[in-house]
């Protein structure tokens, strides 16, 4: 069931700091002990520097004592199926399986459920 998730990215959601683009995110992770972690983008007055909401999650899990990933949900305000970038599939790759699902959203849910290798097919990594 993803209501829980989807939840916490619209709550997430509703934190970002998108002033450049105006393009609001959030995503929240469900870790391997079943544990949620949420976040929001973070942009930059230099653009570059700013960071996507699925990188916030990470970091989120991460400070929270846990490094596995058992699904994402990721949701923006006007962007339907919303995707993550090429740098969160390899920042989510590192914590997650190639059948880790990835859930896309409208504004009322999940609509499309792909997996991480799916997303990132042929992804670098160093370990199983
Ligand atoms: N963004 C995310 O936070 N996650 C995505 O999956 C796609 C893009 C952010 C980055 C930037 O703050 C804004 O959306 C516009 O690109």
């Amino acid at each position: 069931m993803s209501a829980d998730l989807f939840a916490a990215a619209q709550a997430a959601m509703k934190n970002s700091h998108s002033p450049y683009s105006k393009f609001p995110v959030g995503a929240a992770i469900r870790t391997g002990s079943g544990t949620i972690h949420a976040g929001c983008n973070v942009e930059n007055a230099s653009y570059p520097e700013g960071w996507c909401a699925e990188t916030s999650a990470i970091a989120h899990m991460i400070m929270g004592g846990e490094a596995e990933i058992a699904e994402v949900l990721v949701l923006a305000e006007k962007m339907d199926k919303v995707s993550p970038c090429g740098g969160c599939r390899q920042r989510i790759s590192e914590f997650a399986a190639p059948d880790t699902p990835i859930h896309l959203c409208d504004q009322k849910g999940v609509v499309q459920t792909l997996t991480l290798a799916q997303l990132l097919p042929a992804g670098f990594g160093l370990h199983d």
